[in-house]
């Protein structure tokens, strides 16, 4: 029994996708608590998208269950588990182009907490609402202040990532999953996305998958490492890179990421 005493908000218990003969996860046991910001990585083809996808709805798992805060949801759909409160961002993002960044974070919140149809609320609530508290802070912590009345489709990959995390956030989600948010991103966008992440810590459950651990490591404050679909180390950072198996298998991530240095220390 575990003595931590924030409230579990995940829970995997022993689950198991299968892909015609192939296990791409395999009995994986996982817990996030509350405020963690936890990381998954591994090789291309470990398991971390389907586990990913096995924990917000998108499949059922073939054995095993997931917990969402207290309550089961293993056949639940994804639609359901959001309703909930879990939140993941999509890689095809869910903005609307030819809106305004700030546009956008006034639909999002409003869609999250007033529900009304989005053509009312786009028509009498988006300019009266655009510089309400809770949109501005969104757009300082998210540093699109001097963006906010850029239309979305002509936004970089990064300014868009962080619009739609912003979106995500201002929905207050109790979990937020994000798979490969710094895939595609140049470097001075790692580093602004990073920073506005930072900013949740303490105030947001997040899960990262990633594949390079090297632009994650400071941020993270646990890992769980997956390989040929079983998770193979779990805990603080340092100490899943000194696990014997993981230093086996992970020679080829660091490889296939261009980032050797990171075991040879
Ligand atoms: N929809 C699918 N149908 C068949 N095989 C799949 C499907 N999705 C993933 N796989 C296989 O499952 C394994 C794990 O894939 P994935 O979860 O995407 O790994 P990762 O995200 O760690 O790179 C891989 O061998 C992949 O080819
Ligand atoms: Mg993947």
């Amino acid at each position: 029994m575990s003595t931590d005493p924030r409230a579990e908000i995940i829970r995997a218990e022993g689950v198991t996708k299968r892909f015609k003969g192939l296990v791409a996860v395999d009995h994986v046991d996982f817990v996030l608590r509350e405020f963690d910001v936890a990381g998954i990585i591994g090789s291309n083809g470990a398991g971390k998208t389907t586990f990913f996808n096995l924990l917000t709805g998108y499949y059922p798992p073939d054995e095993g269950r997931i917990v969402f805060k207290g309550q089961d949801v293993t056949r639940m759909p994804p639609e359901k588990r959001v309703d909930l409160g879990m939140m993941r961002t999509f890689q095809l993002t869910a903005t609307f182009d030819s809106l305004t960044v700030v546009d956008n974070l006034v639909l999002s919140y409003y869609r999250a907490y007033e529900k009304p149809s989005l053509l009312a609320l786009f028509f009498n609530t988006c300019k009266s609402r655009r510089n309400a508290p809770k949109i501005l802070e969104i757009l300082e912590t998210f540093n699109l202040g001097d963006i906010r009345n850029r239309v979305v489709k002509n936004l970089s990959l990064g300014e868009k990532r962080r619009l739609e995390i912003a979106m995500s956030i201002l929905a207050d989600p109790s979990l937020l999953l994000l798979d490969e948010p710094l895939a595609g991103l140049a470097e001075s966008e790692i580093k602004m996305l990073l920073d506005v992440l930072k900013a949740r810590v303490g105030r947001q459950t997040i899960l990262i998958v990633e594949h390079k651990l090297s632009h994650v490591q400071d941020f993270l404050q646990r890992l769980t490492v997956m390989h040929e679909g079983r998770v193979i180390a779990e805990g603080p950072c340092e100490e899943c890179l000194r696990h014997p198996e993981v230093r086996r298998s992970y020679w080829q991530i660091a490889t296939e990421a261009g980032e050797g240095e990171a075991v040879a220390s």
